[in-house]
Parts: structure tokens; sequence; C-alpha cells
């Protein structure tokens, strides 16, 4: 499992941070809009039952017949569940409420931990020709974010600028430790962004200097501000790229693309 990205296949990244509304969903997309547009095939794979990711990209609720709960549990052809959205090169596994109750489902199941990397390393994946796939986790440390983190070549992980922003960290690399000692040895992490940052305000400039602080080079350079843009885009149904391309929350998912293809290999921290 802890095989070389890209020379088989695409390289999978977990979105994941345990707190809530830190900015994971806007980053699956956005980020995934921005790598499209350097012309990058991104797959977006919606892990959360709230399908945020998939009505963000346009899947209405009632079209999505066939989800990210079929791949894992129901052995679903990728076929059946991949779709393409309005962005060139970019494409979503939509996900159903019915995602929710995949935990319990799972607990008897011996491959409970790898189904989605299962899924994800199917040969039928190579005539997508995808470059990325982006994981948008749930906002828990369950078992669809062990999955992820087990699927994955690397975690990104989305750092709210605001108080109590590094609390939650400690026990997301514990899971990812864990991870690693057991199912996925090669997982690495490839950088924690701030998110919803605001130069104006104090509190974002403290934690910013907190988290360079404690984590160093594995904090991106890149800050995404607080932007409406961004906020408005999801209710359009469009990444913020498409909705207002030339906004400043465009442009720093841009940057956050142009700074992680760059920096190559994701560290090992
Ligand atoms: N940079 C930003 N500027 C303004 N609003 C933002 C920004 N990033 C995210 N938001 C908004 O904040 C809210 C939470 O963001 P998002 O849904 O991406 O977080 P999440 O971590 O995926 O949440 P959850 O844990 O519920 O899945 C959304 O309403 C989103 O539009
Ligand atoms: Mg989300």
């Amino acid at each position: 499992m802890s095989e070389s990205p890209r020379s088989n296949g695409p390289k999978i990244i977990a979105i994941a941070n345990q707190k809530g509304g830190v900015g994971k969903t806007t980053t699956a997309i956005n980020l995934g809009a921005a790598l499209a547009e350097e012309g990058r095939e991104v797959l977006v794979v919606d892990l959360d039952p709230q399908g945020n990711a998939s009505t963000g990209l346009g899947v209405n609720v009632a079209d999505r017949e066939k989800s990210t709960y079929d791949l894992l549990l129901d052995d679903a052809p990728l076929a059946d569940v991949v779709r393409e959205t309005d962005v060139e090169h970019l494409w979503i596994a939509p996900a159903t409420t019915d995602l929710s109750s995949a935990d319990i489902e799972l607990v008897g199941n011996e491959r409970r931990s790898s189904l989605l990397h299962d899924a994800l390393r199917r040969p039928e994946i190579t005539t997508y020709g995808f470059d990325h796939v982006l994981i948008d986790c749930p906002p828990s440390l369950n078992l669809l974010t062990v999955n992820a983190m087990v699927a994955a070549h690397s975690v990104l992980v989305p750092l709210q600028s605001e108080f109590f922003a590094l609390e939650g960290l400690s026990q997301l690399m514990l899971t990812l430790r864990e991870v690693r000692q057991t199912a996925n040895p090669g997982l690495r992490i490839e950088g924690v962004v701030l998110t919803m940052f605001d130069v104006r305000n104090n509190l974002s400039t403290q934690v910013e200097e907190d988290a360079r602080d404690a984590l160093g080079d594995l904090v991106f350079q890149t800050r995404v501000p607080r932007n409406v843009r961004i906020s408005e885009a999801p209710s359009f149904a469009q990444p913020v790229l498409e909705y207002d391309t030339a906004s400043k929350g465009s442009n720093a998912y841009r940057a956050l693309a142009r700074e992680m293809l760059e920096r190559g290999v994701a560290l090992t921290a």
C-alpha cells in the first residue's frame, strides 16, 4: 500500500479534520477545480453522508442513484458511481445519507477499513486517467475517515483560522499514526492549509503563528482568505473558480494547487 503515487494510478489525498465546518468540502471542491484548471483529471470522492461536495458540484439529491455507499458496501462498479461534473476534467463520486449507517454496517466486516482502498485500486479506475483523487471526509474520526486514510497516499488538513483550531490536531495525528502502523505505512501528510483567514483579525495571525511554530513546513504558505464568494458558490452548484473566477478565493485555491504540485512528494512528519 505504500507504492509511490502516480506510478500506479492517481495520487489519492484524504481531506480530513474531525472538526466540523473548517473548510474540508470547500477545499475538496475548489482545490479539485484548481487542479482541473491545470488540465489534471480529478475525482472528488464524497465520503460525507451530508453530501455537501456532491451538492456543491451540482449533483441533485434526487439524482444520486449510485453513491459512495454502493462503492463501499455493495461493490458497485465505478462506472455506476463516478460521474462528470459541469467543470471540465472534474469528476465526482457522490454521497447519499445512506452513508450515515455505513459505520455500523461495517463493524462486522473484516475488510471494513480497506473497502475504499480496494475500490480505488480496481483496474477499471485506470480507464478514467485520473491524476488526483480528493476524498472529502466527514467531520469525525470514524470508520469512513479511516477508510479514506487507508486508501490515501497523503492527508491534507484544512485548519480554520480560529480559536482552538489546533486542539483537535493531536487526535487527528494519533489516528493517522495508527493507520500508518496498521494498514497504510506509506501514509504521508500533504500539508495543513489555513482556511477562512482574515488578515485584519489578530486571532487569525495568532493561529497562523502557533500552527507554523508547531508544524513548521507542514503548513502551506498559501492561506485561503475568508471570502464571501467562496461561501456563495455552493448555492450555485459551482466551484468558486467558476462562479467568480477572479475572486480572492479562486486565486487562493489556484495558489494552493500550484504550491502542492511544486512541493511534489508530501512530507512524512
Ligand atoms: N474561505 C472561506 N471563506 C468564506 N466562507 C468559507 C470559506 N471556506 C468555507 N467557508 C464556508 O464555511 C462553511 C463550512 O465550510 P465547509 O463546508 O467547507 O467545511 P467542512 O469542514 O466541510 O464542514 P463539515 O465538517 O460540516 O463537513 C460553509 O458554509 C462554507 O461555504
Ligand atoms: Mg464537509
